[in-house]
């Protein structure tokens, strides 16, 4: 009886395990191809981390999306409704200056990793005005984002609608605190 009963615990416990990496949708890799771009913009050096260790990963280069005026600590407070970030995130028409969306040999690059921090469930609208000025045709585009805990929700669908060209995959979200080795796992190199 008692041999029956750890077969049955055994057996559920496989189940419930199937149940949820289903749920989770699955853990998939990705694999870069020619020369790769890491493009990113962290306002608080999470994103900015994961970024290295993709370019590191890959052998490819970074570059930082840098709004014109750098958020102060104080600007980055979403629980103050007079900051910076709260009257952006109300205001329908924010517009980030960005000191340049031009990124030198962009046509060299076949991969373009595009990385951001979730702010309110999307992706900052720091990338807007990068995602918006550049031609990704003929690219493969791969999110990623980091936050405290939300998804990657639909973040990487609605950069892709606003930029309209490009081969954009579904992407990954990391943990503000993600390791090196989390990066490795999602990375599978030819
Ligand atoms: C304005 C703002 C809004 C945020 N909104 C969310 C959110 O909706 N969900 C979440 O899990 N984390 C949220 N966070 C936390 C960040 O996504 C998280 O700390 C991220 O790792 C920051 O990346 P960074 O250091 O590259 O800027 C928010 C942070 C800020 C500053």
């Amino acid at each position: 009886m008692k041999k029956i009963l750890t077969t049955l615990a055994a057996v559920l416990l496989s189940l419930c395990l199937c149940v949820g990496l289903a749920a989770c949708g699955g853990d998939s890799t990705v694999t870069p191809s020619g020369d790769v771009l890491v493009v990113y913009f962290s306002a608080s050096g999470n994103t900015g981390r994961i970024a290295n260790y993709i370019a590191e990963i890959t052998g490819g280069t970074t570059f930082e999306i840098e709004p014109v005026v750098p958020y102060t600590s104080a600007d980055l407070r979403w629980t103050d409704s007079s900051s910076c970030v709260v009257q952006e995130h109300n205001d329908p028409n924010r517009n980030v200056e960005l000191t340049t969306t031009q990124v030198e040999n962009w046509d060299s690059y076949e991969t373009v990793f595009i990385g951001y921090p979730i702010w309110w469930q999307e992706a900052s609208w720091v990338v807007d005005n990068f995602v918006k000025d550049n031609d990704f045709t003929g690219k493969t585009v791969i999110p990623f984002c980091t936050s405290s805990s939300s998804g990657l929700g639909k973040s990487g669908e609605l950069l892709a609608e606003m930029a309209g060209t490009g081969d954009w995959k579904e992407g990954k979200r990391f943990s503000s605190s993600a390791s090196k080795s989390d990066v490795e796992e999602w990375i599978a190199l030819k």
